[in-house]
């Protein structure tokens, strides 16, 4: 198992989250962060007793004792950062989604492979036992045939407040920041349901509504996936909608109410499954996390560094998702961020 030194690149929301997963990780240490003021990154610094602030994301790169960089920055800026820090010979796990877009996230993959660092997308919600049971029931056939999936994934977010989901410039809108989960949640049922390591849909549909900037603020997808899955999936910055994945099968379905924002997020805890059978009584089936969200992810990464990707979150499997995020921002009119 390596012991991995880590440098976080940006000090917002997300970075904080993941900082206290490393506090509680067993194979990971704080050694840095970045932030583009130098103030901010010493208060960042000071709240989780990092030894080294830097104000700026250049100097972050160069210091010797960082082994990975975590980068936390909107998602307009991954593909920048997560190429010039493995340009740094850094081992990189980048927020999702990994860039704004197929061609985009093929560069940065590229630069991890020709610089031979670890390069993960940040989906940490495919770490998480719960995710792995839910996997197993399907492949098990706990359902029967897979026949439909149902996710959302959405929360009204006030612009004041967030103003990177709100531009197009930061790669704003739903479809990027919470429908690439519905994506890769519908594209793993289909996984488990027909054995395939890596699948894409055949069939794109989507409507959305776009605000004045052009961002979608909230959207709706139909994929037929192989097998004959039909997926349905909304997601949305200004929408509040029940969030959960529903698998339908010709024998029962499964519902999960948190399969992607997994509760409890920082500390071990149970989550729920529910399993309802065609014919019977719904059966709730605990699945218990000795670690939390964030803590897990920091130690699969110290876990699969040497294999450079993870095996539930290679490359080809987030190319195939930004694939199919970029077909769904188009039949939209959400052609290219930014
Ligand atoms: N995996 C998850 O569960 C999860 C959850 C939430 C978000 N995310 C992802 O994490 C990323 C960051 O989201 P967040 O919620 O942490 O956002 P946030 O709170 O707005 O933080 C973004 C950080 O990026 C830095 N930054 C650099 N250039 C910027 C610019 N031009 N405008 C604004 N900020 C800039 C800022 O850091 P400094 O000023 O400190 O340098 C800021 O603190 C997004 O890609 C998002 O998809 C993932």
């Amino acid at each position: 198992m390596t012991e991995l030194r880590w440098g976080l690149l940006a000090a917002g929301t997300i970075a904080a989250h993941f900082a206290a997963g490393v506090e509680e990780s067993r194979h990971g240490t704080l050694a840095a962060v970045g932030a583009r003021k130098a103030d901010r990154a010493r208060d960042f610094a000071a709240r989780f007793d990092i030894p080294k602030a830097y104000g700026s994301y250049e100097d972050l790169l160069a210091d010797p004792d960082v082994d990975a960089v975590y980068v936390a920055t909107p998602h307009a800026l991954h593909k920048e950062w997560a190429i010039a820090a493995a340009e740094a010979g850094k081992h990189v796990l980048c927020e999702k989604p990994l860039t704004l877009t197929a061609a985009d996230a093929g560069e940065v993959i590229e630069a991890a492979r020709r610089n031979d660092v670890f390069l993960m997308e940040a989906f940490m919600y495919r770490l998480h036992p719960q995710t792995r049971r839910l996997v197993e029931l399907i492949a098990s056939g706990a359902i029967g045939e897979v026949r439909a999936v149902d996710t959302t994934f959405s929360f009204d977010s006030n612009p004041e407040e967030t103003a990177r989901l709100s531009d197009p410039a930061l790669g704003g809108g739903g479809i990027l920041d919470v429908g690439c989960y519905c994506t890769s949640l519908a594209r793993l049922v289909a996984q488990a349901a027909t054995g395939q390591d890596v699948v894409e849909p055949a069939e794109v549909s989507g409507m959305a509504r776009l605000s004045a900037s052009g961002v979608d603020e909230y959207a709706t997808c139909l994929l037929r996936l192989p097998g004959d899955i039909l997926a349905t999936i909304s997601c949305g910055i200004r929408l509040t909608r029940e969030d959960g994945i529903r698998v339908f099968g010709s024998r029962g379905q499964l519902y999960v109410p948190r399969p992607a924002w997994i509760h409890p997020l920082r500390a071990p805890g149970v989550s729920e499954i529910i399993l309802t059978p065609a014919e019977g009584e719904p059966e709730v089936i605990e699945v218990e996390a000795t670690q939390g969200v964030f803590a897990r992810e920091a130690d699969h990464v110290a876990t699969h560094v040497g294999d450079r990707q993870a095996p539930e979150l290679t490359w080809a499997e987030t190319l195939a998702n930004m694939r199919t995020l970029d077909r769904w921002r188009e039949a939209v009119g959400y052609g290219h961020p930014s």
